[in-house]
């Protein structure tokens, strides 16, 4: 069976063969293609419930132009910690030199991305959304800090890369932001692959020595992570951005609704049964 380590070698050179420059890879227009989505509206937070039914076609679509730049402001903050994270594990003695080879190639990619969804978000959006994220102190288990790490970074790639196809692939959004989704995939696939593989190969090292309890309290963790990853989606700045009123209660109502709770279960399918099956998690939690 191929480890993470065979599968970095892989990776790498797929890396260095596709290798990019983000300086020159797009030519940025003065300004978007007006009249056109930048969210799909099934992606929109507020779809499916009753605020959403009452907007017009133009509220709708400057709703669209705010979501997705609190999507590529959300991509942008999640790879903030994980550059972080992965430089911190740069020559580890718990990694082969093949898995710091790659490490290299995702730090590279990720501060890549962040250029290009920062440059975007500065021309058209006009700001990026600033992080939401407090992260309390807290113990851990033995290896359990690295494992919950790499769960972190497998929620903000698996959320975005549901987002990535789904807006890439609609010929309704604009074409520049299109772009951006489109570009974001194609690294964005040798992280998730390299991501399942590492993370699976870490908890398998580590769990043994973990208790029942402390298994039961990184799984509580988890579930609670994946909420909270979620919960970012409904920005009470975006809604007011958009010209909406009482921002923060539409944020609760749009959550609290089941149409979107059925969304999120669509949207994190693929993430859940990664994490059922590993055992990070033991069932599919409700979102
Ligand atoms: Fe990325
Ligand atoms: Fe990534």
């Amino acid at each position: 069976m191929e480890t993470a380590s065979d599968l970095a070698t892989r990776l790498t050179r797929a890396s260095r063969k596709k290798f990019w420059d983000v300086y020159n890879a797009f030519t940025w227009p003065e300004a978007l293609v007006e009249g056109m989505w930048m969210m799909p509206p099934e992606l929109i937070s507020l779809y499916g419930t009753p605020a959403w039914d009452s907007l017009d076609e133009a509220q709708r679509l400057r709703l669209s132009h705010f979501e997705l730049g609190n999507f590529f402001s959300l991509v942008l903050q999640g790879e903030r910690p994980l550059v972080q994270g992965l430089v911190d594990r740069l020559y580890s003695k718990k990694n082969s030199k093949e898995i710091t080879e790659y490490l290299h190639h995702f730090v590279d990619e990720e501060n890549k991305h962040m250029v290009m969804f920062g440059e975007f978000c500065h021309r058209y959006i006009g700001k990026v959304y600033p992080e939401k994220k407090i992260s309390l102190p807290r113990e851990y288990a033995k290896g359990e800090e690295e494992v919950a790490f790499f769960c972190k970074v497998m929620v903000v790639e698996e959320l975005g890369d549901f987002y990535n196809i789904t807006i890439e692939k609609d010929e309704r959004i604009e074409p520049m932001t299109r772009e951006l989704n489109r570009v974001h995939h194609i690294d964005e696939a040798r992280h998730l692959a390299f991501g399942r593989l590492y993370l699976a190969e870490l908890f398998e090292r580590y769990r043994a020595g973990w208790s029942e309890e402390q298994l039961a309290g990184f799984r509580s963790w988890l579930v609670e992570y994946l909420r909270a990853s979620w919960g970012d989606y409904y920005n009470p700045t975006v809604y007011r951005d958009a010209g909406l009123a009482d921002g923060y209660e539409l944020r609760q109502m749009a959550l609290a609704h089941p149409a979107t709770a059925a969304f999120r279960q669509r949207a994190s399918a693929k993430l859940v049964s990664y994490f059922v099956k590993t055992g990070l998690l033991a069932e599919e939690p409700a979102l």
